[in-house]
C-alpha cells in the first residue's frame, strides 16, 4: 500500500511512517514526527456503532490492538498497560463473536452516543408547543452581522443574498440579526408588528457581561430582564421567518454622512463584541456560528485598523515590520480575547470581507482559526466568489443535513515512548494535561485534547510528537507502537458521535537507513513543514524562516542523499525523497512566507487556508500544478516553468487560490477570429472547452472558491501565472527568441539544487 492508500483506511499521512526507538536517534531524522490527521474524512466501509465506547481508565477506547482474554473478560490497553474488565453487556464477546472494535481491519470506527432520557434531544423551554416540534437545544445558531456602511447596490446583494440562505438553514435551528455602521443595531424578532433594535455605542469597548446585562439577560438588569427574554434576538428560523426576512429588506445604507475626505465610521470590532455578549447570553455551549458580512475597514472603536481620515493609509507589512502600524497590537489582542470567548462557547466566527480595500482580517485571524470559521475574500457581495462560497458552506448532505459539524474534542493518546508537542490547525487547547504531554511545544502544546467549534469531512490538523525512550532497551525494533485519534462532534443531523482511530506503525533500528528512507512520506513531510513555517510568521522574521528551512533541507540532503563526501556530482535522493527539495524551494518562495505584492488581510488569509488543509490541498498550495492542453493528445501535467508557456498550448493553472486558465499567443489569436465558431474547426472548440470545464471541476471541490482568471499569453492578468513559474529563464540569462521571461531575482529551481547538492556533500 502506498500513503495513499493508507490515508484512505485511517484519514492520517504520517511523515514517517516507522519511528527509531531512542531520543537521541529521533533527533537526528531531521524532519518531525509530524501526522496530518483528517479528522472526519469519508473513509469507505467506516463502522457506525449505535453504542458507547468502552474506555480504560487512562479514557483510551478499547481498539484491534488490545490485548483480550476471552475467558476472564479482561482486555489490556495498550497505551497504558493497565488491564480492565469488560462492561456487563460484553458478556458474550468471545474470538468468534467480536464486537465491530475490535476487528482487526477496523482500525477506525465511529460511535453513535445515545442520547439521555428518550426521544433524542431534549427541548428549550417549556418543550411543549403547539406551533412545532421541539426545538432541540442544540440545533445550531446562525447570527448575522451585517455592514451596512456599504453601497446601495452591493447591500441589495448581500441582502438578497441572505435571504436565499434563510430559506436554507433548517427550520429548527435559530437565527439573529446584527446590523452596524458608527452604532450597532440588534435586532428585534418578536412578533411586534414592527421592526426594532436594541442600540449600542460603536466606539466603546464593553464588556461581554455589560453587553449581556443590556440587552437584558442578566438576572441583575431589573426590568430588562424581566420584560425580555433572550427569544428576542435569536428564534428558531420557522418562528421569525417573516419579521427576518423583513429586518433585512430594511436595511439601508448607512445613513450618517460620510465626511469629504473621510472614510465611513464603520464599528466592525463593536459589532463582534455584541454579537458574541448575545450568544453567550442566550447560546453558550451550542456549536454555532457569528457570521460577519463585511465590506471595508474598521475605522472606529475596538478593533479598529485605520482612523476615517483618508490621508491616513492602511498599515501594509512594511509598517508591520517597522512597528509602524499604530493600531495593529491592540487590535489583535481584542480580536484575540473575543476568539478564546467564542472558543469557550463553541462560537465560530466566519469573515465575509468584500471589498477593495482591507478590512482587518489581519487583526481578527486568531478569533477565525482558533474557531475554525471561514474567511472570504472577494471584491464585492455581488461577486460569484462570495455567493457560491456561502452557499456551499451550507451545502447538504444525502439526508438533507448540513454538512457542518460543531462541537467538536480532538484527543490523542499514546504509547510511553512517545509524547505530544502540539498541533497546528483549526483549533484551540483545552489544556488537557496528561501522561502523553511534552514539556516541549510545538504548535498548540501543553495537551492532548484541542476544540473543534466547527468541522467538515476536509478539516485536518498536524499534531507533532517525539520519541522520548531514553534508550532502545526498553523497545524493540520491529515491534509495533500505537497512536490513538479520537474527535468527538456534533454531526449535521443532531447526533453526538465519536471517531476514534487507532494507528500503528513499528519501531526501527537507526541504523537501518534503509527502513528510515522507505518510511518517508515526503508529500505529508512538505505539508507539515508548511503548517510549521507559517505557524511560525506568528512570532518569527521570516528570513529566519526561510534560513531555518534552508538548514533543515541541507541536514536531509546530507543525512538521506546517497553521494561521495565533497562530490556534488555524485549526489543522488532515492526516490522517496526526491521531490522533498522542490517542495521547499516553493515553499520558501510562497505567499505563505513571502508577503510581497500581498496585503496583511491577503497574507493572513493565505496562512489561514493553509492552516487547515489536507496533505493533497497543502501540497496545490505550495507547488502549484500546470496542465497543458494542445492538439498534440490529451492534458498532460508540465513543469511548473515559464519554459512551459508556448503559443500553441493552453495551460490550466491550479495553486488552490486562483485558477488560471492561460491561452498561448496563437490560440489566443484563433479564439479572436473566432476559429472555434467554424464546424470545420470542431477539434479547436473542443480544446478551448477542456480546461475551462476542468477548471470549473476544481472549484466545485473548494471553499472558499478559488478564484478564476482566464487570460492570453503577454496579458496583464498573465501576471498570477508568471508570479509562480520558476524562473528558468530571466532577464539575467540571455534568453531570445519565442521565450517567456521572467524579471526576478530569485534563484531558479536549478540553481537552488545545485546550490543544495554542493552544500550537502560537505562533511
Ligand atoms: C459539546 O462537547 C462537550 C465535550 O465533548 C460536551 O460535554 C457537551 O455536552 C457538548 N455540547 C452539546 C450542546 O452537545
Ligand atoms: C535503558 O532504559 C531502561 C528503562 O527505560 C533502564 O532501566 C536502563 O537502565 C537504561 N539503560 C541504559 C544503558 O541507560
Ligand atoms: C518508498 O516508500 C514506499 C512506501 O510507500 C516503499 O515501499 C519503498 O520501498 C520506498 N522506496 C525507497 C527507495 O525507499
Ligand atoms: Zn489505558
Amino acid at each position: 500500500m502506498d500513503f495513499n492508500e493508507i490515508e484512505a483506511t485511517e484519514g492520517l499521512r504520517w511523515v514517517w511512517n516507522a519511528w527509531p526507538t531512542s531520543r537521541i536517534d529521533a533527533a537526528r531524522m531531521v524532519v518531525p514526527f509530524g501526522i496530518m490527521a483528517n479528522v472526519l474524512m469519508p473513509l469507505p466501509d467506516l463502522p457506525v456503532l449505535p453504542y458507547q465506547p468502552v474506555r480504560c481508565k487512562c479514557q483510551a477506547v478499547l481498539n484491534p490492538y488490545c490485548n483480550v482474554d476471552y475467558t476472564a473478560r479482561i482486555w489490556g490497553c495498550p497505551f497504558c498497560l493497565q488491564r480492565n474488565y469488560f462492561p456487563g453487556n460484553y458478556a458474550g464477546v468471545s474470538e468468534s463473536n467480536l464486537p465491530a472494535e475490535l476487528y482487526p481491519t477496523y482500525s477506525t470506527v465511529e460511535y453513535v452516543i445515545p442520547q439521555k432520557g428518550f426521544g433524542g434531544f431534549p427541548s428549550v423551554g417549556s418543550g411543549f408547543s403547539l406551533s412545532g416540534p421541539p426545538v432541540p437545544s442544540n440545533a445550531p445558531c446562525f447570527l448575522f452581522v451585517v455592514d451596512t456602511c456599504v453601497e446601495l447596490e452591493d447591500l441589495q446583494a448581500l441582502k438578497l443574498e441572505l435571504q436565499h440562505l434563510l430559506a436554507m438553514i433548517p427550520e429548527s435551528s435559530r437565527v439573529g440579526l446584527i446590523s452596524f455602521g458608527t452604532m450597532v443595531n440588534v435586532h428585534v424578532l418578536s412578533h411586534s408588528g414592527y421592526s426594532k433594535a436594541l442600540v449600542f455605542p460603536g466606539d466603546r469597548e464593553l464588556t461581554s457581561q455589560r453587553i449581556q446585562e443590556l440587552l437584558g439577560f442578566s438576572s441583575k438588569g431589573g426590568r430588562m430582564a424581566r420584560q425580555g427574554s433572550p427569544n428576542r434576538f435569536l428564534l428558531p428560523a420557522s418562528e421569525c421567518d417573516f419579521e427576518i426576512n423583513s429586518a433585512i429588506d430594511e436595511l439601508q445604507p448607512n445613513a450618517f454622512n460620510v465626511q469629504a475626505g473621510h472614510r465611513p465610521r464603520r464599528a466592525t470590532g463593536a459589532a463582534l463584541a455584541v454579537a458574541a455578549g448575545l450568544m453567550e447570553g442566550c447560546a453558550a455551549n451550542v456549536g454555532s456560528r457569528i457570521m460577519l458580512f463585511v465590506s471595508g475597514p474598521v475605522t472606529i472603536g475596538p478593533g479598529i485598523v485605520v482612523e476615517t481620515d483618508r490621508s491616513k493609509s492602511i498599515r501594509t507589512h512594511q509598517d508591520l515590520v517597522n512597528d509602524n502600524a499604530v493600531h495593529y497590537k491592540k487590535s489583535c489582542k481584542f480580536y484575540n480575547q473575543i476568539g478564546q470567548a467564542l472558543v469557550e462557547n463553541s462560537h465560530v466566527l466566519d469573515i465575509f470581507a468584500c471589498s477593495l480595500d482591507q478590512v482587518g482580517c489581519a487583526e481578527a485571524k486568531s478569533a477565525v482559526q482558533s474557531t475554525g470559521g471561514l474567511m472570504v475574500l472577494a471584491e464585492t457581495f455581488d461577486s460569484e466568489q462570495f455567493k457560491k462560497s456561502l452557499r456551499k458552506l451550507f451545502e447538504k448532505d444525502e439526508e438533507g443535513k448540513l454538512k457542518m459539524c460543531f462541537n467538536g474534542t480532538f484527543e490523542v493518546t499514546t504509547t510511553r515512548e512517545v509524547k505530544i508537542n502540539g498541533a497546528i490547525g483549526p483549533c484551540s487547547s483545552l489544556k488537557r494535561k496528561s501522561t502523553s504531554v511534552s514539556e516541549t511545544e510545538l504548535g498548540i502544546g501543553g495537551t492532548s485534547a484541542w476544540k473543534l467549534c466547527t468541522l467538515n469531512s476536509k478539516t485536518s490538523i498536524a499534531v507533532f510528537f517525539e520519541v522520548v525512550a531514553q534508550n532502545s532497551s526498553s523497545i524493540t525494533p520491529g515491534n509495533p507502537f500505537f497512536i490513538q485519534f479520537a474527535t468527538q462532534y456534533q454531526h449535521g443531523n443532531g447526533e453526538t458521535r465519536l471517531r476514534v482511530t487507532t494507528a500503528s506503525r513499528r519501531w526501527i533500528e537507526a541504523s537501518q537507513e534503509q527502513d528510515a528512507k522507505a518510511a518517508f512520506d515526503q508529500e505529508a513531510a512538505a505539508a507539515v513543514m508548511a503548517k510549521y513555517a507559517a505557524h511560525k510568521t506568528e512570532n518569527e522574521e521570516t528570513f529566519d524562516i526561510v534560513r531555518w528551512l534552508d538548514k533543515n533541507l541541507i541536514r536531509v540532503a546530507s543525512k538521506f542523499g546517497d553521494y561521495t563526501k565533497e562530490d556534488a556530482q555524485s549526489f543522488r535522493l532515492s526516490s522517496n525523497f526526491s521531490l522533498y527539495p522542490q517542495f521547499m524551494y516553493h515553499l520558501r518562495r510562497s505567499q505563505f512566507l513571502s508577503v510581497f505584492n500581498n496585503s496583511p488581510d491577503e497574507t493572513a488569509f493565505f496562512r489561514l487556508m493553509l492552516n487547515r488543509e489536507g496533505v493533497v490541498g497543502s501540497l496545490i498550495m505550495i507547488q502549484p500544478t500546470l496542465f497543458s492542453y494542445s492538439f498534440e493528445g490529451p492534458p498532460v501535467p508540465v513543469l511548473l516553468d515559464v519554459s512551459s508557456i508556448t503559443p500553441e498550448r493552453i495551460l490550466l493553472f491550479d495553486s488552490y487560490f486562483y485558477v488560471v486558465v492561460h491561452y498561448g499567443s496563437t490560440i489566443a489569436q484563433w479564439r479572436k477570429l473566432g476559429y472555434h465558431n467554424d464546424p470545420a474547426y470542431e477539434s479547436f472548440k473542443a480544446l478551448l472547452e477542456a480546461p475551462v470545464n476542468d477548471a470549473r471541476a476544481v472549484m466545485e471541490d473548494r471553499v472558499p472558491v478559488p478564484r478564476l482568471v482566464e487570460c492570453d499569453q503577454h496579458g496583464s492578468q498573465a501576471r498570477f501565472l508568471l508570479a509562480k513559474l520558476n524562473p528558468s529563464v530571466t532577464h539575467n540569462s540571455n534568453a531570445y527568441g519565442n521565450v517567456e521571461v521572467i524579471f526576478t531575482d530569485d534563484v531558479s529551481l536549478q540553481v537552488f539544487i545545485e546550490h543544495l547538492q554542493r552544500l550537502a556533500v560537505q562533511s
